[in-house]
């Protein structure tokens, strides 16, 4: 309930102040869904929390996390081994499962999105340890961006459709895949039908109802769990895997046509895992860089 208050007054000052971006980019959680989760993250930072990050961030992100959030997609090329901690699959059941699911191609354990998270989380936590053997820029970023990912609910799902890549639907009249439709497609059709085609503009409305309407009650749930390992990733994961198998993936098959249907009766739902990802990264910055905050992620 602390929390909560004081997340409430944060939010209320970060509406009366025009949030400040350059827009990104439109490219391949696409660089859009990317930017927003961050930036509704940096508006729910304590201002010791924002001092440590601001302070990991490298120069090029100018003080702003949102600004190196899609690193993690630059370099996945380069360093092709972090390719698998971007998603995780599940085979063909609506259910996550660490142990079953969390592996890569290799059958490495723990190469997974929500291992990463993990991964990530725990080398941050050795912040201020002089003798630290991780670059801890490098943590932040990853975890910034996996934290997006595994709220992307085909992020989490089947493994022999890889997540929606290999269904080919047309939306609207551009033929795309299922996979694409929620990493991009969606976003750049809310923006302009309804966000004036301004990016800021679909966060701020986000956040609005963060704060206000329709999510204000379970704010505070989303941001704890009673789980015993180091966070609370899996469920991220878990739920993504289910709102794949109830809305994604839902009455679509190959060459389905998508339009206003399927469009107007998703949105919502994209919408509140974008939210759920910004409130939830910086609940787990705040866990790890505020020590007021301390117990608010990690578990019990
Ligand atoms: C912020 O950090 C400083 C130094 O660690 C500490 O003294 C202060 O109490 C913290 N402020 C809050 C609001 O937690
Ligand atoms: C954890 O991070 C280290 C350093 O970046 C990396 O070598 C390792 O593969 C990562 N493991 C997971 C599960 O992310
Ligand atoms: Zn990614």
């Amino acid at each position: 309930m602390k929390m909560m208050g004081f997340l409430k007054f944060l939010l209320g000052l970060s509406l009366m102040i025009t949030i400040m971006v350059s827009t990104p980019v439109v490219e391949a959680w696409g660089k859009e869904g990317h930017f927003m989760v961050c930036k509704i993250a940096e508006q729910y930072l304590t201002e010791n929390t924002s001092r440590v990050v601001k302070e990991l961030l490298p120069e090029s992100a100018g003080g702003e996390l949102a600004e190196v959030c899609s690193w993690a997609d630059k370099v996945r090329f380069r360093m092709r081994w972090t390719s698998p901690l971007h998603y995780v699959n599940t085979p063909g059941v609506c259910t996550f499962k660490y142990s079953r699911d969390c592996f890569n191609s290799q059958g490495v354990k723990d190469m997974c999105v929500v291992g990463a998270i993990n991964n990530y989380t725990a080398q941050l936590q050795s912040y201020g340890d002089s003798s630290t053997a991780y670059d801890l820029t490098q943590s932040l970023m990853f975890l910034a961006h996996f934290v997006g990912d595994v709220h992307q609910p085909l992020h989490a799902g089947f493994k022999d459709d890889e997540g929606g890549n290999t269904i080919v639907v047309h939306w609207y009249r551009r033929k795309t895949n299922l996979h694409h439709v929620w990493d991009v497609n969606m976003i750049e059709t809310a923006m302009s039908d309804y966000y004036n085609k301004d990016l800021n503009v679909m966060i701020d409305s986000i956040l609005k109802k963060i704060d206000q309407k329709e999510w204000s009650d379970e704010v505070n749930k989303w941001e704890t769990c009673r789980r015993k390992t180091s966070t609370c990733a899996t469920n991220y994961a878990t739920e993504s895997t289910s709102i794949a198998c109830e809305y994604a993936y839902k009455d679509v098959e190959q060459d389905s046509v998508l339009t206003d249907e399927y469009f107007d009766s998703r949105l919502p739902v994209l919408e509140k895992r974008i939210a759920q990802g910004g409130v939830r990264l910086a609940a787990i910055l705040n866990g790890l860089f505020d020590s007021s905050f301390s117990d608010s992620v990690k578990t019990e």
